[in-house]
C-alpha cells in the first residue's frame, strides 16, 4: 500500500498553527507534493455541522462529556473520509489539531479521565497516528491576547469564541498537557517555543520534514 505522509498541528489557542500550516503549503506546492489540509473540528461536510455546535457561544450548558463525544464524532468522520483515503493514495495530510487536542483540552484541561479519552481516541481514528507532530508553545497571556483579535475580526466582539473563553487556569493546565503528551512520544513530536518568528518556526518545520521523510 503506498502509503502519503500525516502531518498534525497542535498548541494553545493562537500559538501560530494556522500561520505555519500556511506557509508549509506554500513549501509543498513549491515542491510539487500532492497535499491535502484540513482542521478539527470541521474537516468534512458533516463535522462543519458539529463544529457549529462546538464553537457555539451560546452552548453554555454543554457537558464536558458531551463536548468529548463530539469531538470525537467529529475525528471519525474526518479520519474515514478524507485523511485515511488521501494517505492510501500518497498524499501529504495536514490536519490543523487532531487527537492530542481532546487528550490536552478534554483530558488535561478539564480533567476527564485519560485512559478513557485516549481509548475513545483510539475508536474515533482506528489507531491512525500522525507521522509527525509540531507542537508549537506559548503561554496563556500571549496566545490568548493573539487570539482574541482574531475573534473580533470573526464577529465576536470583546470575547473569544466558547473555549476561548475558558480561564488562563485551565490553558495552563492544557499547555502542560500537551508537554506531557510530547514526553511520552518523544519520536512524533517536534515542539517549538511560539514567540519565535513567524519563519523561525517555519524553519525548523521545514528541517524536521526533510530529515524525517528525506524529501
Ligand atoms: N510566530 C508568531 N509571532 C507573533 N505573532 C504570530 C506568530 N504566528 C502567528 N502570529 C499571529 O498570532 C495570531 C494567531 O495566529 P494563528 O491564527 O496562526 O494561531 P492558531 O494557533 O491557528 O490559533 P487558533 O487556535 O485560534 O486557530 C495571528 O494574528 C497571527 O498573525
Ligand atoms: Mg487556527
Amino acid at each position: 500500500m503506498t502509503r502519503g505522509i500525516f502531518i498534525t498541528f497542535e498548541g494553545p489557542e493562537g500559538c501560530g498553527k494556522t500561520t505555519q500550516i500556511t506557509m508549509l503549503e506554500g513549501y509543498l506546492k513549491e515542491h510539487g507534493f500532492q497535499y491535502h489540509i484540513s482542521r478539527e473540528p470541521g474537516g468534512t461536510r458533516i463535522s462543519n455541522q458539529i463544529r457549529q455546535i462546538l464553537l457555539n457561544t451560546e452552548n453554555k450548558e454543554m457537558f464536558s462529556k458531551t463536548e468529548l463525544l463530539l469531538y470525537a464524532a467529529d475525528r471519525a468522520q474526518h479520519t474515514e473520509e478524507t485523511i485515511k483515503p488521501l494517505l492510501k493514495k500518497g498524499f501529504v495530510v495536514i490536519s490543523d489539531r487532531y487527537f492530542d487536542s481532546t487528550t490536552a483540552y478534554q483530558g488535561y484541561g478539564r480533567g476527564l479521565d485519560l485512559e478513557f479519552v485516549n481509548n475513545l481516541n483510539n475508536i474515533a481514528t482506528g489507531g491512525l497516528k500522525p507521522d509527525l507532530t509540531v507542537l508549537i508553545t506559548l503561554s496563556p497571556e500571549i496566545g490568548l491576547k493573539r487570539a482574541y483579535k482574531i475573534s473580533e475580526a470573526d464577529g465576536f466582539p470583546n470575547h473569544g469564541d466558547r473555549l476561548e473563553q475558558e480561564n488562563i487556569k485551565f490553558h495552563k493546565k492544557v499547555l502542560q498537557g500537551y508537554l506531557s503528551i510530547a514526553e511520552q512520544e518523544e519520536e512524533r513530536f517536534l515542539i517549538i517555543n511560539g514567540e519565535k518568528t513567524p519563519d523561525e518556526i517555519h524553519a525548523l518545520i521545514i528541517n524536521e520534514f526533510k530529515l524525517k521523510f528525506k524529501k
